[in-house]
C-alpha cells in the first residue's frame, strides 16, 4: 500500500500529456471478444483498472501481448471459457461489459455482480432489460449474473434512464445479432463514440453513436485485423485543468480533445479563469482568486459527474458561496468529509453541496474514498498550506496514469511512498 505526501501551495506550471481514456479502454477491452481476427490497440492507459481487465481476458483464454506500456496486440481465437472468475471480476465495475460481449459472441455468459466505487445504489436493470429485448434469458443468483440465448435478434429499445453502461452493453450484445437494433435515449459520452468507432474499424455497422439514437445493423463476423487508437481521457484532462486553476498555475494540457471539455471550460471561464484552446491542447491560467459558480452534473454534454469532486475543491477556495448539485448518482459526496478536514466549508443538503469559499486550506492526513474523490484530495493537497498525506491511493491508481510523476513534472512537491 502506498500513500502520497504533498507539500502544497506551489502553482503548477508547464505541460502535461494526457493518456488514453479509462472509460473507453474498459469498454474496448471486452469488445475485443467480439472480434474473430487480431487487433492492435494503441493509446491504452497504464492504470490498474486496465491491468485488471487484461487479467480477466487472459483468464478467459485471450492472448494479449503488451508490446509497450500503451499498446496491446490481441488475438482471441482460443477462448476457453465464458464463465468469468469471481475474484478477478468482483472488484471491477466494468466487468458487466463481459455480459454484452460474451453473450454477443458466444450466446452464453456468467459474470459476478460488478463492484466499483460506492455511490449508493447502482442498479443494472436497464442492461438486463436490453439483453432480454434481444431475446436472451437472464438470471441472477448467488451474486452471479447468467445470460444465454439460442439466437440474438435485433430489436428497438428505449432506455428509461440515460445510462452509459446500458448503452455500451446493448451495443456489445447487438453487433453480431440478426437484424437491426435501435437504442433510443442512448448515452452520448465520447467513450461511447470511441467504442462504436473501434467496433466499426473491426467490421461492425453502427450509426448514430454520440446522438441519442444509435442504430446497429448486425453483421455475421467482425474480421478485425486492424489497429485502433483510444481517445484521450476527458476526465484526466479536466482534473489537470482544475489542478492548474486551483493552484493559481499556468498549465498546457496536451493530447486532449477540447470539444470534450466544453462544459468544464465554460464553468472555469465563468469563474474568471483563462482558457485557451490550441488544436489538441488547452492552456489553463489563473492569476486571481476564482469566483463562485453554481454547477449541476448531467449526462454528456452536461457537466460530468466524474468531475464533481475535483470541482468541489476549486469552489472551496473560490470567492463566495457556490451550489454544486449531483444529479447522476444518489450519493457522491463522501469525499467532502475529508475535504472538510483540510478546512473546506461544505454543507450537504440533499443532492447539493453548499460550498462557502475559504481563503486557504491547511494540510493534514486524509483518506481517498473513491477514484475521483481521491483525485480531489490530491488537488486539495496541492492547494493547502503545509503537508497533506493522502491514503488509500489504490482508488486513484485505478484511473490516473502516474499522477504523481505528471504533477511532479509540473513543479508539485509530491512523493509516493510506502505506507508504514
Ligand atoms: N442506472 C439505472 N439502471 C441501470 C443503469 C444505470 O438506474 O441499469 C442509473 C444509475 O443508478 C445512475 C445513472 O443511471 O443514477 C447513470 O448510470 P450509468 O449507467 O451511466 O453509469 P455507469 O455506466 O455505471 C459510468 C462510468 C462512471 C460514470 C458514469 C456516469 C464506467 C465504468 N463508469 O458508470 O465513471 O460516473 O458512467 O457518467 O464507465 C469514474 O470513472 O469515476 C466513474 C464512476
Amino acid at each position: 500500500m502506498n500513500k502520497l505526501i504533498i507539500n502544497g501551495g506551489k502553482p503548477l506550471k508547464g505541460e502535461v500529456t494526457i493518456g488514453g481514456a479509462k472509460n473507453a479502454a474498459i469498454a474496448i477491452l471486452p469488445a475485443v471478444l467480439l472480434v474473430s481476427g487480431t487487433c492492435k490497440i494503441e493509446n491504452v492507459p497504464d492504470i490498474s483498472d486496465v491491468n485488471k481487465y487484461i487479467n480477466v481476458l487472459q483468464e478467459l483464454g485471450v492472448n494479449i501481448n503488451r508490446t509497450s506500456p500503451t499498446e496491446l496486440y490481441i488475438e482471441n481465437s482460443k477462448i476457453s471459457s465464458t464463465k468469468c472468475l469471481f475474484e478477478t471480476c468482483r472488484k471491477m465495475r466494468a466487468s458487466y461489459y463481459l455480459l454484452g460481449a460474451l453473450l454477443g459472441r458466444y450466446k452464453s455468459v456468467e459474470v459476478p455482480f460488478p463492484g466499483g466505487c460506492d455511490f449508493g445504489s447502482r442498479p443494472i436493470d436497464q442492461h438486463i432489460k436490453g439483453f432480454e429485448a434481444l431475446n436472451a434469458q437472464v438470471s441472477t443468483e448467488h451474486g452471479i449474473i447468467k445470460a444465454t440465448a439460442k439466437k440474438l435478434m435485433g430489436t428497438s429499445i428505449y432506455l428509461d434512464v440515460v445510462s452509459v453502461g446500458a448503452t455500451i452493453n446493448m451495443i456489445l450484445a447487438s453487433v453480431l445479432a440478426e437484424g437491426t437494433t435501435i437504442i433510443e435515449n442512448a448515452a452520448k459520452e465520447p467513450h461511447i463514440v470511441d467504442l462504436a468507432n473501434f467496433l466499426n474499424t473491426m467490421g461492425a455497422n453502427i450509426k448514430g453513436a454520440g446522438t441519442d439514437t444509435i442504430k446497429i445493423t448486425g453483421v455475421k463476423e467482425l474480421p478485425g485485423n486492424a489497429t485502433y487508437s483510444i481517445i484521450p481521457d476527458q476526465i484526466e484532462a479536466g482534473t489537470f485543468m482544475i489542478a492548474a486553476a486551483a493552484t493559481g498555475g499556468d498549465v498546457t494540457i496536451k493530447n486532449c480533445i477540447p470539444k470534450h471539455l466544453d462544459s468544464i471550460s465554460a464553468k472555469l471561464v465563468e469563474m474568471g479563469i483563462s482558457i485557451q484552446e490550441m488544436g489538441d491542447a488547452i492552456r489553463v491560467k489563473c492569476d486571481k482568486r476564482p469566483q463562485k459558480v453554481n454547477i449541476k452534473t448531467l449526462p454528456y454534454p452536461g457537466f460530468p459527474t466524474d468531475m464533481q469532486p475535483q470541482m468541489a475543491v476549486l469552489l472551496s477556495i473560490a470567492n463566495g458561496m457556490s451550489i454544486l448539485t449531483e444529479s447522476v448518482w444518489d450519493n457522491r459526496f463522501q469525499y467532502t468529509n475529508e475535504l472538510k478536514k483540510l478546512g473546506a466549508n461544505i454543507r450537504i443538503e440533499g443532492r447539493s453541496a453548499i460550498i462557502e469559499g475559504v481563503k486557504n486550506l491547511y494540510g493534514c492526513s486524509v483518506n481517498s474514498t473513491d477514484l475521483r474523490g481521491g483525485a480531489a484530495l490530491i488537488i486539495a493537497g496541492l492547494v493547502a498550506k503545509n503537508i497533506t498525506e493522502v491514503h488509500n491511493i489504490e482508488h486513484i491508481e485505478r484511473g490516473y496514469e502516474h499522477i504523481d510523476k505528471k504533477l511532479k513534472a509540473l513543479g508539485a512537491k509530491i512523493e509516493r511512498v510506502a505506507e508504514d
